[in-house]
């Protein structure tokens, strides 16, 4: 009903704007006044989880999108290995686990077959599972060793939106409280990192009040049969996942890249007008990768390519190349996907509404996938 939507046209909207809030109590209660980290309910002791010698991250769809953002914290703070996997692909494989590996299994739903299948096939094998989890009490978390729960509050709409960002909130936690236990020597670095992400609910607020540029593009677009989404580093993932939340609400062809592939075959696919919107990693912290996608900017655009920019406030290196900028708050690198993200779902959103489909409960989807 339109009160259970708490007055917005659609659970979508709502969800989308209910995110500075599902990031912020996520976090809370699980970082302390001093900036440590207290995860007492992730029931692996730290002693054991300074045994861990690899992480392997299973989950499905956009979960699966947070865990490829998760590998880029977790080796960068704690120097374990990290793979992350389709679900549905680990657990038909002979991976090689035991019980220093830690898997984590990221579900909204806590009910996803495949992931469910996967976290069973690493446990026979020996390895620690810890879910990640907005549903409490559902099967994979029961299953599990351990379990860090997203608190995004109940996501209704298909396309998952305050979920992953939660999701990311959760990773980054697990990350720095294995750099905390294992003492890592990014000591100082995982200190900062805690103070960013305290703030970050604010930013994702600000994100928030300056979607209207990008709606109205999106309905510019309604009548497109292709959009491509291009990354690097944490943006490559976000890319991936702003492709899947148009593909799954708006019907689109849409395709996320890494930009380092472009040459090796996707920018066979550019043409005149076609839409491409680049996630542009922040110009302080890594500036080559910064400078590697304004390259890549410019050369899609030589070729005729629309290019949708979303960077970070203050870079002006991509504004001669960008026919829309996006602008998203300065964040450190790899909490950048916390804001990166947000345009993206208000876009697909958008386009869904403006070519008439139901935005909360697209064609031929289903919310959790409880079926092989
Ligand atoms: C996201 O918009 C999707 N509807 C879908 O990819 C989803 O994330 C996936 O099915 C995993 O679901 P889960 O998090 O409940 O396991």
């Amino acid at each position: 009903s339109a009160a259970e939507k708490g007055g917005y046209d659609y659970f979508m909207l709502k969800e989308i704007a209910e995110q500075p809030k599902a990031v912020a109590d996520t976090l809370l209660g699980r970082i302390d006044a001093s900036g440590s980290l207290s995860l007492d309910e992730v029931r692996i002791s730290p002693s054991e989880l300074r045994e861990v010698d690899k992480v392997v991250v299973v989950a499905c769809g956009t979960a699966f999108h947070a865990g490829l953002i998760a590998k880029y914290a977790i080796e960068h703070w704690t120097r374990i290995p990290c793979e992350v996997e389709l679900a549905s692909e680990f657990r038909y494989r002979d991976p090689i686990l035991d019980a220093r590996t830690l898997v984590i299994a990221i579900s909204q739903s806590g009910e996803t077959m495949d992931t469910l299948m996967a976290l069973r096939h690493a446990r026979e094998q020996g390895a620690r599972v810890l879910a990640v989890c907005n549903t409490n009490g559902s099967t994979i978390p029961r299953e599990s060793d351990a379990v860090l729960y997203t608190h995004a509050g109940p996501e209704v709409a298909v396309a998952s939106t305050k979920a992953f960002l939660t999701q990311l909130v959760a990773c980054y936690l697990v990350a720095l409280y294995l750099g905390q236990v294992r003492g890592t020597k990014w000591g100082d670095e995982i200190q900062a990192v805690v103070r960013d992400l305290s703030r970050i609910s604010c930013e994702v607020e600000r994100v928030l009040e300056t979607m209207e540029p990008v709606r109205e593009l999106a309905r510019s677009l309604a009548s497109k049969n292709t959009v491509l989404f291009l990354g690097r580093h944490v943006g490559y993932p976000v890319a991936l996942e702003g492709a899947l939340k148009l593909k799954e609400l708006a019907y689109m062809h849409a395709e996320g890249f890494a930009a380092g592939e472009l040459k090796h075959g996707p920018i066979a696919l550019i043409e005149e007008d076609l839409p491409v919107v680049v996630v542009v990693p922040s110009p302080r912290g890594r500036s080559v990768l910064h400078d590697k996608i304004v390259s890549n900017i410019q050369e899609i655009r030589a070729r005729g390519a629309r290019t949708i920019v979303i960077a970070e406030e203050g870079d002006e290196a991509v504004v001669p190349y960008a026919d829309h900028l996006i602008r998203i708050p300065a964040t450190p690198t790899l909490l950048q996907p916390l804001v990166a993200t947000v345009p993206l779902q208000v876009f697909a959103c958008e386009l869904a509404t403006a070519r008439g489909n139901e935005v909360d409960q697209p064609r031929n989807l289903a919310k959790s996938v409880t079926v092989e």
